[in-house]
């Protein structure tokens, strides 16, 4: 465990944490709202993410608290989601509610610490990575394990059911499947994933707008839900297609008129997600980075003009980033509207490169963007 974690425990509860984990943050690498529309992703895990420590208590009772916080208490037989200041421990809390009604034995309660070394409001999913390093920390306190893919269930299920928010697989399964240098492929249909190596000489920057649209969460909702909308013009006339990822450019072509121009590009930017995916699959396989890097920057395009879950920050830093030398694409990364643009460049792009992106993005949008250099790290794991 980080001695920060270590450090918050023992100040808060007086005692040290029987066990600990850490669940990585990620980077959405392509395959953009493909999750829950049963299409195809590839993204990292990083070296940042969240720590949990955990020791059992003598009553029923649970007590959460975070960096900087106070302790947030309340009892294992009403988990129930709240708003206001403590949302944040809905995470911890919808994860426990999952896990209890899977039949894991919670005779007594917790004591549970947790830190981050994840910037906050970034789009690097530390919801995802609190739940797996809960669920972890859970299972280690009360004897149940899980492999990856029961790990990552656990945590969507919580982020669906008791937080509310209709996301898919990639952030969970990515942040328990990540591995050192390498990227995870996730084939939503099916629940399948992979790894492949990051290509030698290849790095990733994450720069943060800063920029937070106010609804953000209502958005996303706003998106599934038109998503769903255009599969259910497009299963009249292909009613073998159970996703929007079984639909091919063709079938949407020809349903331009049912659909209506805001349904058909919600559903194109799906469709060409999943084509770019499998272009950045192959582009990898031949080792032509550029063609990777095509793949990413038309993605973003795609989220501009037809998803339109991007927003002006965005689109100021990622044409900066375009234009570099070293520079392979650039695109927003994770759910949009606000947070992040990753960069996928090689070696030589450096800091003094990096901060003079962020000075031009500050001198045109008035805010300062933060930027991180980061690495493609392991999963989700007991420390
Ligand atoms: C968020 C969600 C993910 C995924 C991305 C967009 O990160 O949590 O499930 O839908 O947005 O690809």
């Amino acid at each position: 465990m980080s001695n920060h974690t270590q450090a918050l425990f023992k100040s808060a509860y007086q005692q040290d944490a029987e066990h600990a984990a850490f669940a990585p943050g990620r980077i959405e690498f392509i395959g953009n709202h493909t999750d829950y529309n049963g299409g195809l992703v590839m993204g990292a895990a990083v070296i940042e993410g969240i720590t949990v420590g955990i020791s059992r208590r003598d009553d029923r009772e649970i007590h959460i608290i975070s960096d900087g916080g106070q302790v947030v208490a309340l009892n294992l037989d009403a988990l129930n989601p709240t708003q206001g200041p403590s949302a944040w421990t809905n995470y911890p809390i919808g994860v426990t509610k999952v896990m209890r009604d899977l039949g894991v034995s919670m005779p007594v309660g917790y004591n549970l610490a947790v830190t981050s070394t994840l910037p906050a409001g970034a789009g690097m999913s530390s919801s995802a990575a609190f739940e797996l390093a809960t669920a972890l920390a859970l299972g280690a306190l009360y004897s149940y394990e899980t492999d990856k893919v029961g790990l990552a269930h656990i945590g969507k299920k919580a982020e669906n059911e008791f937080v509310g928010m209709p996301c898919g697989i990639l952030d969970q399964g990515v942040s328990a499947f990540g591995e050192v240098d390498s990227l995870v492929s996730i084939d939503c249909a099916t629940v399948v994933f992979g790894t492949t190596r990051m290509p030698e000489d290849t790095h990733f920057w994450i720069f943060n707008s800063n920029k937070k649209h106010a609804l953000v969460d209502s958005a996303y909702a706003d998106r599934h839900k038109e998503c769903h909308d255009a599969l259910a013009i497009l299963q009249k006339t292909y009613p073998e297609a159970k996703t929007l990822s079984e639909i091919s450019q063709e079938q949407l072509d020809s349903s331009k008129e049912a659909l209506g121009d805001l349904l058909y590009r919600r559903a194109a930017h799906i469709v060409g997600e999943n084509d770019r995916v499998r272009a950045v699959k192959a582009a990898l396989a031949a080792g032509d980075l550029q063609a990777v890097g095509d793949a990413l920057n038309a993605s973003h395009e795609s989220s501009r003009v037809n998803f339109e879950n991007s927003v002006e920050q965005l689109n100021v830093l990622t044409n900066l980033l375009m234009q570099q030398p070293h520079m392979y694409g650039a695109r927003l990364t994770g759910g949009g509207f606000g947070g992040a643009v990753m960069a996928f460049t090689n070696s030589e792009f450096g800091d003094e490169q990096a901060q003079a992106v962020a000075a031009a993005y500050e001198a045109k949008c008035g805010i300062a963007a933060t930027v991180i250099h980061t690495r493609a790290g392991h999963g989700a794991r007991v420390l």
